[in-house]
């Protein structure tokens, strides 16, 4: 089994349930052509997360890392008419890239981009009663990922789910010496967790065409 297999899987799985429109695809093209780092989830993962946010009936969705816009499109579309997202991107020239996509799928209603990194962002939408919120997406600077959940637990609705992406990093998530700043974030994460009696939570690994990772998904009870 290798890295090979996993994205021929993760290309037939998305092929047939993930595909996609015009829109996603001039996404992934204009990410490519503007330099932007291949790293937005995969298709099948969008699909995912869409389905997240309709099983929860999410109106209010904030996202930490925009990127191109890939996953913040999949995540809109999910939204009923009058539904609000809320997209974070600290890097200005990520977020024009992720602005026009945005704008072509036509969910531009609907979506707030904030440029800027998380933690400058976060209080000011704090300032201005931002939220709360049915679904937060964690795909950020991943040192913070711990930092982004405290504050969406702050920010969520009952029953409102959290997700981050980029826990288990190929493994690393169980390796208590890493000197993987990132890898230790994700463990500090899964502490807080545990001992978060406002959440159940559980991660799940995950293989395909972006390797060996995985997902945290915790829901407010
Ligand atoms: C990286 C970031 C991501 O959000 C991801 O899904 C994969 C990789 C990275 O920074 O390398
Ligand atoms: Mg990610």
């Amino acid at each position: 089994m290798d890295d090979r297999l996993w994205t021929e899987v993760d290309r037939y799985v998305g092929d047939l349930l993930a595909p996609h429109d015009d829109a996603l695809e001039a996404a992934l093209r204009a990410s490519v052509e503007a330099g932007l780092p291949q790293i937005q989830v995969s298709p099948p993962q969008g699909k995912l997360l869409q389905l997240f946010a309709q099983v929860r009936g999410a109106t209010t969705i904030l996202e930490l890392g925009t990127l191109g816009g890939y996953s913040t499109i999949w995540l809109a579309r999910a939204l009923p008419p009058g539904g609000r997202l809320i997209t974070v991107e600290a890097d200005p020239r990520y977020a024009e890239v992720a602005r026009a996509n945005i704008e072509r799928a036509g969910v531009g209603e609907l979506v707030e981009l904030r440029v800027g990194p998380g933690l400058e962002v976060l209080p000011k939408l704090d300032a201005e009663g931002a939220g709360p919120f049915d679904l937060t997406f964690i795909d950020a600077d991943k040192v913070n990922t711990p930092e982004y959940y405290a504050w969406a637990l702050d920010h969520s609705t009952p029953g409102a789910l959290i997700i981050a992406d980029n826990v288990v990093r190929g493994g690393t998530l169980a390796d208590a010496g890493s000197d993987e700043p990132a890898a230790q974030a994700q463990r500090r994460l899964h502490e807080m967790l545990a001992a978060e009696p406002r959440v159940g939570a559980t991660t799940i690994q995950t293989v395909g065409s972006k390797g060996y990772d995985g997902f945290t998904l915790a829901m407010m009870r």
